[in-house]
């Protein structure tokens, strides 16, 4: 047996030996820190379907396999899996490392038990829907850039993204680029939640011990971002256009290089045979 083999079997025996609320507190912890940026119970579609009643709508076993292996389930043709990722319009769940079939079955009875609640813990994400003014999308842009602080801790989005706006050149590049994060992660609401607790790997890791603050950050970056959908295409034309600026003035100094080099070795050639020729004349 392994050390890791050894380390699940202990966990196994420790957790039965728990008393049923310690285990459901930890399920609904885990539900929290892996499902919550893409799934409400009873909140609507954030990226994925609102999983109110999803025990109702297909089979428990069909639910716990895609829990565990999305990819397999959605490779093999399933048809309901097919129309889940229509009406996600193409975003697939990411297999969450390390989730057991277990565990996948206590998370639907964790499911299944805030669903029958009036209101679960789970419906969402408490930001306040007052419409974005100008001062948020001053504020989200300084928090962007690192001018402002984030209350956690975290390190400014600026220094792995780069947007629209903010100069050439300037943004990190580990993440992707933003431009179009408002849309992509379902609007406000959609990434406001996203952004209160990262699923995916890098952001996960960097903003989980940093979480950013509601009302005074994700808020405010939120709009941002909104405001940043709107800004017309050319600026990233600019920029492409100063990339390939750039390149052409990269090249062109490259072959003043050359020229130099190889003209001046011609002119070194040719003054021989010219100092030859002209030997050659006097004698
Ligand atoms: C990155 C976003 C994302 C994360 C994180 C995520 N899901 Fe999903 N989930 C989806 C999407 C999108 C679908 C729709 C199917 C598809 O396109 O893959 C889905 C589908 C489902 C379904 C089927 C829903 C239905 O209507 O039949 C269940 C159940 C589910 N997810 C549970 C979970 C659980 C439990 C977790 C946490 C352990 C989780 N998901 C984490 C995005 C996510
Ligand atoms: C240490 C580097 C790093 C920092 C700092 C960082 N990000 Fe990210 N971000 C990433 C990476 C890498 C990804 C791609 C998914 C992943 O691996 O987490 C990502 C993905 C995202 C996404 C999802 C994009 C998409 O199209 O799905 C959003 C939204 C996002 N980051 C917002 C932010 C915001 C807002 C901040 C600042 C508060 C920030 N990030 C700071 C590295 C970073």
């Amino acid at each position: 047996m392994t050390r890791a083999q050894l380390a699940v079997l202990l966990l196994a025996v420790v957790s039965s030996c728990l008393p049923g609320s310690a285990l459901a507190e930890t399920t609904a912890e885990y539900f929290k820190a892996k499902c919550v940026s893409c799934h409400t119970i009873g909140g609507g579609r954030l990226v994925g379907p609102d999983l109110k009643g999803v025990t109702k709508r297909q089979d428990r076993a069909w639910l716990a396999r895609f829990i565990v292996d999305p990819q397999t389930v959605l490779a093999s043709g399933d048809a309901y899996a097919l129309k889940l990722r229509e009406e996600a319009r193409g975003v697939v769940m990411t297999p969450i490392p390390g989730l057991t079939m277990d565990q996948a079955k206590e998370l639907l009875d964790l499911i299944e038990a805030e669903s029958a609640l009036e209101k679960s813990q789970f419906a969402g994400l408490q930001i306040s829907d007052r419409p974005f003014t100008a001062d948020d999308v001053r504020h989200g842009r300084e928090l962007f850039l690192g001018h402002r602080r984030l209350a956690g801790g975290g390190p400014p989005c600026v220094s792995c993204h780069s947007v629209n706006g903010i100069g050439v050149l300037a943004g990190g590049a580990l993440g992707p680029e933003l431009n179009n994060v408002f849309e992509r992660l379902n609007g406000r609401r959609g990434l406001m939640t996203w952004l209160s607790a990262p699923a995916t790997a890098t952001m996960g890791a960097v903003y989980a011990p940093h979480p950013l603050e509601a009302e005074e950050e994700i808020l405010p970056l939120t709009a941002y971002f909104a405001d940043l959908a709107q800004e017309p295409i050319e600026s990233t034309q600019a920029a492409t256009l100063i990339f390939v600026l750039l390149g052409l003035a990269g090249t062109a100094g490259v072959l003043m290089i050359f020229d130099a080099v190889w003209s001046g070795r011609f002119r070194g050639v040719r003054s021989e045979l010219v100092d030859k020729s002209a030997r050659r004349s006097e004698g």
